[in-house]
C-alpha cells in the first residue's frame, strides 16, 4: 500500500472551522489539561483538517491553543478523504484510541519515576486519585512479589534484555588523571559491604541525595524494622545508611544530605522528623540547613501550589565549631578595597549591640578580603537534558551541585563519600575538582549507568573490577556478545517450528 506524504503546515487559528456535528465533548477541565500539556511539551500532535480548513481531529487542541492565546497552530491537511470517510474518521480518531488499554504495573512504575523526578503528574492527564490508586497498587504488588508461588518453568519468557554488567557485591576502581574513585554495588546500609571502602581511606565529606520519603519503594529493603510501612521503611533505610557513616568518614567529616518536599493528603509531609531525631540521638547535630534554588519553576498545574523551585540540604557533623570550616571560595566583588571602613579603621557595616553601639569588626582596618564563604542558598539550575548516550536515571543532579559542595567543604586530594550514587554525578564532580569519590549504589543497572556515564565523559578512564581485575569495557563487550548469541538463538527457534507447520495459502 502506498500513502501520500504528509506535509506539516501552520495556519492562523481564526481560519480553522470546528466540525459543527462533532459528537466528542471536551470539558473545561480537559481543555485546561491539554493547554498545560502544550505549554509543557510544545506541539506534538498537529490538528488534522480537510481541504477547506474544516477540523477533522484536534478540536480539543484547537480550544486549548485559543486558551493559550496562540495565533497559529500546526496542521496536516487530509485532502484525500471523501465526505463520508471524513465523517467516519472524526469518530474513528477518538474511538480507536479508547480501545487501547494500560499495563497498570508499567504505568505505575512510569508515574512513580516521574514523581521522583519532581515532574507534575497532572501533565500526564491522570488525576490525583488515579495516580494515588496506581501507586498504592505498585506498593502492594511490590511487597507481595516475595510471596509469589513458584511459576511453571514453561511459562518463563526467555531473557533477551541486556544483562547488567555489574552484579551486587562488585567493587569497581575508576582511575583517571591521577585520581582513583571506587564504586561499590551494595546496600549503603550494609556495614560489612561499606567497610570495604573504608580500607582505602576515610572521607572528609558525605554529600548525597537519598530517595525522598517512600517514592522508590522498590529499592528499599523489605526486611528489618518498619518493613511493613512506607515511612518506617524510609526511616530504617536512612538509619542503616547513616549508622555506617562513622565507618567510612573521618571524625571531623561534614555530612550534607539533599531532600525534597513531599506532599500527601493536601499537606507537606515532614517525613524526615523521626530520622532527624535518630541522627541527633546518634551524635549527629543538625548543624546547618540550606536551600538549593533550582532555577525558575516549570510550567504546570501544581495542584494549587506555586511551582516548586527548591529543595533542602541538611548539614550534619559531630564535632564542635573548631572543626574544619568551609573554604572561602567565592570571590568578593570589593576585594582589596576599603569602602567598608570608617576613618578610624573600623567597619562601617555590621550589626549593633543591644545598647546601640556597633559591634567591632574582627578584621579591623583590613581591606575587603579576596574571597568569602558561599551563601546558604545554592543557586544552581536543576539538571536538564540527557546524561549520555543510551543511559538514563530518573533523579539526576546537575554536576554543578556536588561540585559546589565539594569545593566548599573539601580540598583537592580529599575523599568524598556518596552512598546513593545513582547515575554517578558525584563521581564526575569529584573528577572535575580533583577529589577522590567513594560511592555506593544498590541497583546494579544504575552502577552500569554511572560507569558508562563516567566513560562517556572520560573515555581514557580505566575501570577495573577490584577482585578479578577484569576491565569494565571488556566485561561489557563479553556480556553483549553473549546476549546477542542468546537473542539470535531465540529468533531462529520459532522459525524452525513454523517450518514444520502447515503453510497458509496466500489469499
Ligand atoms: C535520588 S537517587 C540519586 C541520584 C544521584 N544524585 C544522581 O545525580 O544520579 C537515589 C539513588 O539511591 C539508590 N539507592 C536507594 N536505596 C539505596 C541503598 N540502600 N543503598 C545504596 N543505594 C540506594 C537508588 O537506586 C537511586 O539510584
Amino acid at each position: 500500500m502506498e500513502f501520500d506524504a504528509l506535509h506539516l503546515d501552520y495556519r492562523p487559528i481564526e481560519v480553522l472551522i470546528p466540525y459543527a456535528r462533532n459528537a466528542r465533548t471536551h470539558s473545561d477541565g480537559q481543555i485546561a489539561q491539554i493547554a498545560a500539556s502544550i505549554a509543557e511539551f510544545g506541539w506534538t500532535n498537529p490538528i488534522l483538517i480537510d481541504g477547506t480548513n474544516g477540523v477533522i481531529a484536534g478540536h480539543g487542541r484547537l480550544l486549548a491553543a485559543r486558551k493559550l492565546g496562540l495565533t497559529a497552530v500546526p496542521v496536516i491537511e487530509l485532502q484525500h478523504l471523501s465526505e463520508h470517510q471524513k465523517r467516519a474518521y472524526i469518530l474513528a480518531d477518538n474511538q480507536l484510541a479508547l480501545k487501547a488499554g494500560w499495563d497498570e504495573e508499567l504505568l505505575a512504575v512510569e508515574l512513580a519515576d516521574l514523581k521522583l523526578a519532581g515532574f507534575d503528574l497532572g501533565l500526564t492527564g491522570f488525576d490525583d486519585a488515579e495516580v494515588q490508586s496506581l501507586l498504592e497498587k505498585l506498593v502492594e504488588g511490590d511487597s507481595s512479589a516475595d510471596d509469589e508461588v513458584e511459576s511453571d518453568a514453561a511459562d518463563d519468557i526467555p531473557e533477551t534484555s541486556i544483562r547488567s554488567v555489574t552484579q551486587t557485591g562488585d567493587l569497581w576502581f575508576i582511575e583517571h588523571a591521577g585520581l582513583t574513585h571506587r564504586l561499590l554495588c551494595a546496600d549503603a546500609g550494609d556495614m560489612t559491604a561499606v567497610s570495604r571502602l573504608a580500607g582505602f581511606g576515610k572521607a572528609s565529606l558525605c554529600f548525597t541525595s537519598p530517595p525522598y520519603a517512600s517514592q522508590r519503594l522498590y529499592t528499599l529493603s523489605r526486611t528489618g524494622p518498619g518493613a511493613n510501612d512506607a515511612a518506617g521503611q524510609w526511616d530504617a533505610m536512612m538509619q542503616s545508611v547513616c549508622a555506617a557513616l562513622p565507618t567510612v568518614l573521618q571524625p571531623d567529616a561534614q555530612v550534607l544530605i539533599n531532600l525534597g518536599l513531599v506532599h500527601q493528603d493536601c499537606e507537606v509531609q515532614p517525613y524526615w522528623d523521626d530520622w532527624m531525631a535518630w541522627m541527633r540521638a546518634n551524635g549527629w547535630r543538625r548543624f546547618g540547613w540550606y536551600v538549593w534554588d533550582q532555577g525558575p519553576g516549570l510550567p504546570g498545574d501544581w495542584n494549587g501550589r506555586l511551582a516548586p523551585a527548591f529543595e533542602f540540604i541538611f548539614h550534619f557533623n559531630r564535632q564542635g565549631s573548631d572543626m574544619r570550616r568551609p573554604n572561602k571560595n567565592v570571590p568578593c566583588i570589593y576585594a582589596g578595597k576599603d569602602t567598608h571602613l570608617r576613618g578610624d579603621g573600623t567597619s562601617a557595616g555590621g550589626m549593633r549591640n543591644k545598647d546601640g553601639s556597633k559591634t567591632a569588626w574582627n578584621h579591623v582596618g583590613t581591606l575587603t578580603q579576596d574571597s568569602k564563604i558561599a551563601d546558604s542558598v545554592l543557586r544552581i539550575m536543576r539538571h536538564k537534558g540527557k546524561i549520555g548516550q543510551d543511559i538514563d536515571h530518573p533523579a539526576v543532579f546537575p554536576v554543578a551541585l556536588p561540585q559546589f559542595v565539594l569545593e566548599c567543604f573539601t580540598r583537592a586530594g580529599d575523599t568524598v563519600f556518596e552512598p546513593f550514587c545513582g547515575s554517578g554525578t558525584t563521581l564526575l564532580a569529584a573528577q572535575k575538582t580533583g577529589r577522590h569519590c567513594h560511592a555506593v549504589e544498590i541497583a546494579p543497572s544504575y552502577v552500569d549507568v554511572a560507569l558508562n556515564r563516567f566513560l562517556q565523559n572520560h573515555p581514557d578512564a580505566r575501570i577495573t573490577h577490584a577482585d578479578s581485575g577484569e576491565d569494565f569495557k571488556e566485561r561489557l563487550a563479553r556480556l553483549e556478545s553473549e546476549t546477542d548469541a542468546v537473542k539470535s538463538q531465540a529468533q531462529t527457534q520459532p522459525q524452525t517450528q513454523t517450518q514444520n507447520q502447515p503453510q497458509k495459502v496466500a489469499a
